[in-house]
């Protein structure tokens, strides 16, 4: 049986879009997404979830509490027998509730090398800082912000005339990548945590 997806997003949805590209083409293999849920009215990513027949949600946020929430959405997803939950750009923190009840079955991805520059801009944070280095991280999400363990990350030079919109670009062409590759090795059960530490065992 397919394993089922659901996908969180509150903008663009470019991630959620090639997480899709993957599945359709087999570089996630037995897997569905089941449904896309946005906590923004008007996000693209939902209108881009409708152009590809993906059931897609807006669950509002604004002037809730965090755990009421987050039990309105896992109830959605529950009910839609979602197995792995994928952030793809959620600007919110998950409850312990949430945390709790899909335990290291949440992943995240983020547009810098974790542990350096978690939260908001973190391509302007890294130009800001001076790294000669920079990249995008997935990860486990736990009760933290951008601070479970780390499944893949993928390196990103940082050249001497980037603007933030610049390096945010070539970054996000390894985030589709490697977002992918991540799904597909948590579907498969491929990988072990031990502690902080995720050791991803190859492919047969
Ligand atoms: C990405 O940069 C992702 O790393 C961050 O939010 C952004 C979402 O972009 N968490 P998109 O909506 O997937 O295009």
């Amino acid at each position: 049986m397919a394993k089922r997806i659901g996908i969180l997003l509150s903008g663009r949805g470019s991630n959620f879009e090639a997480l899709a590209d993957a599945v359709a083409s087999g570089r996630i293999p037995n897997a569905e997404i089941a449904v896309v849920i946005s906590n923004r009215e008007g996000a693209p990513g939902i209108e881009k979830a409708r152009a590809r027949g993906i059931e897609a949600l807006v669950i509002p946020s604004k002037g809730k509490e965090r755990e009421a929430y987050d039990r309105e959405v896992v109830a959605a997803l529950r009910e839609r027998g979602v197995e792995l939950v994928c952030l793809a750009g959620f600007m919110r923190l998950l409850s312990p509730y949430f945390v709790q009840e899909y335990r290291n079955r949440i992943l995240n991805i983020h547009p810098s090398l974790l542990p350096a520059f978690p939260g908001l801009e973190a391509q302007r944070q890294a130009l800001e800082y001076g790294v000669k280095y920079s990249g995008c991280t997935v990860h486990f999400v736990d009760e933290q912000l951008d601070a479970g363990p780390i499944i893949c990350q993928a390196v990103v030079e940082v050249r001497d005339d980037d603007t933030p919109e610049t390096l945010a670009a070539r970054i996000l062409r390894e985030e589709h990548r490697i977002y992918a590759e991540a799904v597909r090795i948590v579907l498969e059960g491929r990988y072990r945590i031990e502690g902080r530490r995720v050791f991803v065992t190859r492919e047969d």
